[in-house]
């Protein structure tokens, strides 16, 4: 039987090991920390607070205006913000005229996550350049990264595969470095340290992801891991030290340049979030205002 302080100690260490073993914070100053409410990103900021005391960190919540869950999740991610004494920054989706269920009458109906992905990824990014933030980090762990790896080799999404690392590194002033201090953390791990901690979090999952492929997808690869112990290591390891050095080879060069509408940097003239955007505001006008 481990106890309680042995398991908070080995937590901090393996997620420092994680966080020097592939140079998370080689340079960064300042961090941003990307909190759901969630145990994972709750995991993540206590962690980190804790281990790297001297970084300027901030806390960013991304509101997605989702009846309840949202609010329920602001609140938890404000207490434990409050806790460990980092500021946060929250932005809502609102401001913007939609929230993240109008595009259920969009065609992103049942991509809904995917969008909703692509909303948060913009929105993290350009509070980090508004605030200057060198890095952010988010509370992926290993479950998430052998789901998204385990489709993505099924579906041979080459160039997706090469994207999934533990750093990425930033591009000019616009596109901060991303880092995942909890790619090698399981699922259980992220739970054992919050309840350690008496760290809150929010357990229900969010309304539109329930039953979603993506949850299917977790529930099939807990049961390979009944079957084969290990799984989601190995598979995380190959990917890091087989694949993804010769994926990186092949890897093009993409060009960026600014969005027309944001500024913000884009492969094409218009970023992927303003398409997305003008697609929901369209859908809002003809429905009514957000969220009605
Ligand atoms: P998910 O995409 O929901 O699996 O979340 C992965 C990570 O993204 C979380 O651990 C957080 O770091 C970040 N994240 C998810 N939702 C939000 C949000 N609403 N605001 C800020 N960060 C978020
Ligand atoms: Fe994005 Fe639920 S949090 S769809
Ligand atoms: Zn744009």
């Amino acid at each position: 039987m481990i106890c309680q302080a042995c398991l908070i100690d080995f937590y901090e260490k393996k997620v420092k090991s994680t966080v020097l073993k592939y140079g998370m914070l080689k340079g960064v100053r300042s961090l941003g920390v990307a909190v759901s409410g969630g145990k994972d990103s709750m995991a993540l900021i206590r962690v980190l607070s804790h281990l790297f005391p001297t970084i300027n960190m901030k806390a960013i919540y991304i509101h997605l205006g989702i009846p309840e869950y949202s609010d329920k999740c602001e609140v938890v991610a404000r207490k434990v913000c409050e806790e460990v004494g980092v500021e946060l920054i929250i932005h809502r989706v609102s401001d913007e005229g939609y929230i993240i269920p109008d595009f259920q009458y969009t065609p992103f109906k049942s991509r809904i996550c995917g969008a909703c992905g692509t909303v948060k990824r913009y929105h993290l990014n350009r509070i980090a350049y508004e605030h200057g933030l060198d890095a952010i980090a988010t509370g992926h762990n290993l479950d998430d990264t052998v789901e998204v790896l385990f489709e993505l080799y099924l579906r041979g999404e080459v160039d997706e595969i090469a994207r999934i690392r533990p750093v990425s590194p930033g591009i000019g002033t616009k596109m901060a470095a991303r880092i995942k201090p909890l790619i090698e953390m399981t699922e259980e791990e992220n739970l054992y340290y919050v309840d350690a901690t008496n760290t809150p979090y929010v357990e229900s999952w969010c309304p539109l992801v329930k039953g979603s492929r993506m949850m299917r997808r977790k529930e099939l690869i807990r049961m390979i891991e009944e079957k084969i112990p290990g799984f989601r290591h190995t598979f995380f390891k190959s990917h890091i030290k087989r694949f993804l050095p010769r994926l990186e080879e092949l890897s093009r060069h993409v060009q960026l340049r600014e969005c027309e509408i944001c500024g913000m940097p884009t492969t094409s003239n218009i970023c992927s979030y303003c398409r997305l955007r003008s697609r929901v505001l369209r859908v809002v006008e003809m429905y009514g205002k957000a969220g009605s």
